[in-house]
């Protein structure tokens, strides 16, 4: 039985053991340490709550889930035989392997990033390996990967458009769905009857993308019939520059990640 442990109690954290507890793992076997709120989320979620130490001493696998300027108090206030030969997986944006390494040596460890759906398992998760990483420790990170959703192994350089396009990016398809129900309401629907259509129509939509061998062009022009009315919102959408727009607001989050 596998014992995973959390290193951070907020909103990744929660996240990500919201996925654990639906994936069926037992709350028994969920551990989380924090100094202020880990022992509110252990209460409201039955799973445990203990100090840094315990829970590196009795979980199998550690998620990292501080935010990147607490890992060197983090890492310096653990007695370094605790994390010897752990596997430790940070989903701590901005901080590379090299950088976990030097914080944690002799860990296993796997650097990842995921999204805010992996509470629902349906998260999408970058992930990069140490070079030190045992064939044991790859499997026991990737099957917890697999519990929460979708994977993808990426060179830690596309770390940074993989933030934007996966971990920013539900941010935009909410505003997406937003607009597509207020376009229904204005045009008689109920709010709450608008955003279930809209939300439903895009998670529809996107999995139909992903069942098919088409791509996006093919897949519009099996909707938008000639001369027909998607036609004539699809060359709305293209007069207002949809695509541009879209594009910019993705390179204006990596831009940012650079300033
Ligand atoms: N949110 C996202 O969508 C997302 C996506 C990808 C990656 N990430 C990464 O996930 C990490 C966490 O982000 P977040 O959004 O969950 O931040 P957050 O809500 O601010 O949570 C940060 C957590 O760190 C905990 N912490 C502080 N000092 C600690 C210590 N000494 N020992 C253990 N835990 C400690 C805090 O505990 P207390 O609450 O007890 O003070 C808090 O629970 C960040 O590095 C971020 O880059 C987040």
């Amino acid at each position: 039985m596998t014992r995973y442990g959390f290193l951070g109690a907020g909103n990744m954290a929660q996240a990500m053991i919201k996925g654990l507890l639906n994936a069926g793992i037992s709350a028994q076997d969920i551990l989380v340490a924090s100094p202020h709120s880990a022992a509110k989320l252990a209460k409201e979620l039955g799973i445990q709550a203990l100090d840094a130490t315990e829970l590196l001493q009795t979980a199998d696998l550690v998620t990292l889930a501080f935010l990147p300027k607490q890992l060197t108090a983090i890492s310096q206030s653990l007695p370094a035989n605790l994390y010897q030969n752990k596997l430790l997986v940070s989903v701590i944006g901005d901080v590379n392997l090299n950088s976990l390494e030097n914080a944690f040596p002799g860990a296993q460890i796997v650097r990842t990033l995921p999204n805010v759906n992996v509470s629902i398992n349906r998260g999408m998760t970058s992930y990069a390996l140490a070079t030190n990483l045992t064939t044991a420790s790859q499997t026991a990170a990737l099957a917890f990967l697999d519990l929460l959703g979708s994977r993808i192994e990426l060179a830690e350089s596309n770390f940074a458009v993989f933030s934007a396009l996966a971990g920013s990016s539900p941010a935009y398809v909410f505003a997406f769905i937003q607009s597509l129900a207020q376009a229904g309401q204005q045009n008689g629907l109920s709010t709450q009857d608008a955003l279930t259509i809209a939300a439903q129509t895009v998670l529809g939509s996107a999995q139909t993308l992903l069942a098919s061998d088409s791509d996006p062009t093919s897949l519009i022009a099996s909707v938008a019939s000639p001369g027909g009315s998607t036609e004539a919102g699809l060359k709305a959408l293209s007069a207002d520059k949809f695509n541009e727009v879209v594009i910019h607001g993705i390179q204006a989050t990596i831009d940012h990640q650079h300033e």
